[in-house]
């Protein structure tokens, strides 16, 4: 299992540091929750960012965004340093340019899904990309509850690719639910607010399995 912290609930003043923490700790990707004000009711941070923090690590980049028409934007990312990118599908009329655009450059395309979007809808994509992630929360802001109805998501997806594909779970996992996430098949889980707390380390540890 991967364990990809979301660095939107750090503190940005200190984000280096605290991506340094997460990463001694063994956590090896970062999760970099990029939002638009449209797609989502929140705007967080862009390139700029993700230029800045790639000098001080060399963690997998796993940019989730959540942007309206993300083809106009894919290449700048993988630019600005991201190793993975993932779309949603509710998000673009051009999935498929979405996904050529970042195997273009040789990166891992993920493709995802809100908590109402049933799987059907990214079913025909599925073998062109590396991984599927399941939105376990409405988009938009760390901190929200776990919506225990995406786990049979999760087994859909398991079932119909086997055990070598990515599945990733994003929102409201904690230390008392991750084992529900995995035993449904996810085998990347993001976590915002259970890592970037008062104790960055012990909680990279804690969940990791
Ligand atoms: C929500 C983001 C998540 C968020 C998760 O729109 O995609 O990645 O940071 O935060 P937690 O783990 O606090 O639910
Ligand atoms: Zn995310």
């Amino acid at each position: 299992m991967i364990l990809s912290p979301s660095i939107l609930s750090a503190d940005f003043g200190i984000l280096a540091e605290q991506i340094k923490k997460a990463e001694n700790a063994g956590a090896e990707w970062l999760h970099i929750d990029v939002m638009d004000g449209h797609f989502v009711p929140n705007i967080s941070f862009a390139m700029p960012v993700i230029k800045s923090i790639r000098k001080y690590t060399d963690m997998f980049f796993d940019v989730h965004l959540m942007i309206e028409k993300p083809e106009r934007y894919i290449e700048e990312f993988i630019k600005s340093g991201a190793d993975g990118v993932t779309f949603h599908v509710e998000a673009t009329e051009n999935v498929r340019e979405c996904i050529n655009l970042i195997k273009k450059y040789n990166k891992f395309a993920g493709i995802s899904i809100n908590p109402n979007t049933p799987v059907s809808e990214i079913k025909e994509y599925l073998d062109e990309v590396d991984m599927a992630l399941v939105m376990s929360v409405e988009p938009g802001y760390g901190g929200q509850k776990y919506i225990d109805a995406v786990n049979d998501k999760i087994r859909e997806i398991r079932a119909k690719k086997g055990a070598d594909f990515f599945i990733e779970v994003d929102g409201g996992i904690t230390k008392d639910n991750i084992d529900i996430a995995i035993e449904a098949g996810a085998n990347v889980i993001v976590a915002g607010t259970s890592v970037f707390n008062d104790d960055i380390e012990g909680s990279v540890k804690e969940l990791m399995r």
